[in-house]
């Protein structure tokens, strides 16, 4: 509108606002469990520049050693690092969809939680490298090469959902859109928990507290937007959760467990590289579950996802590869990928 049209001249009040907005004027207050999640996270803010850092030395260790605990924070790092504009652009359709307030200020709080994890990710990286780029790094040892070669094929699959994200966001609602992330949230917080008991260094031991109790939130977020919007479930949007819960496994086992091969395109020694790289971080002190341990929580998340969707008669979808079963779900694109956690 043009600053010559001058409405106000000529009537005594404003047309209406064409909906929808993308800010409502608004500050409605409805499910009181997202103000009390508001409420701890405004409590438990942190900042990763104000860990002890000063205890932590990183030529205490051999290069191999930094360069497998590294790789570790970069394997998190591809994940981590995408869910800032992920949330972001969430956030934004809270505001397009004039969310109540509470559940505004909760998006936020995981944007902003989000961008924490990542800023760990790069310190702790930055700091076992000394240098800020674990692509552009120049490896030391010949383990360190080949956890750069691991480390840019996961860059690679991890950045080619973004278009598909973007695109799905103003179609669905939030409740559809995040069914998988709850099982990334309940996996995340509990890795986390084990890395923190288990760690040596007292700035991880914090970190991992921290993203561990941001994680345990987040899954909070998600399960009261689930009870809240599921009773009253469309139909269409019950197949379409079935199949964003297979594809958010097979995306999130990359971290949480190890990639699947029929959705990761990764070299065919990755895992092999990736079980030394951990091996070596293990035995220099930084804790990562055993195999068995992350299939065993993997496999308890989805579980306990599983308990959710039956209550609302969401099928779920078969997951053998930590057998589960359930409706099958062939064909998977990366259309169909929200990536969070
Ligand atoms: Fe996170
Ligand atoms: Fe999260």
């Amino acid at each position: 509108m043009s600053r010559r049209t001058n409405l106000a001249a000529t009537q005594d009040l404003p047309p209406a606002t064409p909906q929808p907005n993308v800010f409502p004027l608004s500050w409605a207050r409805g499910t009181e469990k997202m103000e009390e999640i508001w409420t701890a996270a405004q409590k438990e803010v942190w900042d990763p520049a104000h860990l002890s850092w000063d205890t932590f030395d990183p030529e205490s260790y051999t290069w191999e050693e930094r360069e497998a605990i590294a790789y570790w924070w970069t394997l998190l790092s591809v994940f981590d690092a995408s869910a800032p504009p992920v949330f972001a652009e969430a956030l934004i359709k809270t505001y397009e969809d004039h969310e109540e307030d509470a559940v505004r200020r909760c998006f936020f709080s995981v944007t902003r939680d989000e961008q924490n994890h990542e800023q760990m990710c790069g310190m702790a990286i930055t700091k076992l490298l000394g240098h800020t780029d674990p692509l552009a790094y120049e490896p030391k040892t010949e383990l360190g090469e080949k956890a750069q070669r691991n480390a840019k094929w996961l860059y690679f699959n991890g950045g080619r959902y973004w278009e598909g994200y973007k695109q799905a966001v103003p179609k669905y609602p939030l409740a559809v859109l995040f069914s998988s992330f709850l099982m990334g949230e309940i996996a995340a917080a509990t890795i986390f928990h084990q890395m923190a008991e288990g760690a040596r260094e007292p700035v991880f031991e914090e970190a991992f507290t921290n993203i561990g109790r941001d994680e345990g939130r987040h899954m909070a977020i998600c399960m009261t937007l689930m009870e809240r919007d599921y009773p009253k479930l469309d139909v269409s949007d019950r197949s379409l959760i079935t199949k964003q819960i297979r594809a958010g496994y097979l995306f999130l086992s990359a971290v949480l467990y190890e990639p699947p091969e029929d959705f990761w395109d990764l070299p065919s020694d990755f895992i092999d590289v990736q079980r030394r790289c951990e091996a070596v971080a293990r035995e220099a002190g930084f804790h990562i579950p055993e195999l068995e341990a992350k299939k065993e929580n993997w496999r308890s998340a989805i579980l306990n996802l599983k308990g959710v969707l039956d209550r609302y008669d969401v099928p779920f979808p078969a997951i053998p590869e930590v057998g589960i079963s359930g409706e099958e779900v062939l064909d998977i694109d990366l259309d169909e990928i929200i990536p969070v956690f």
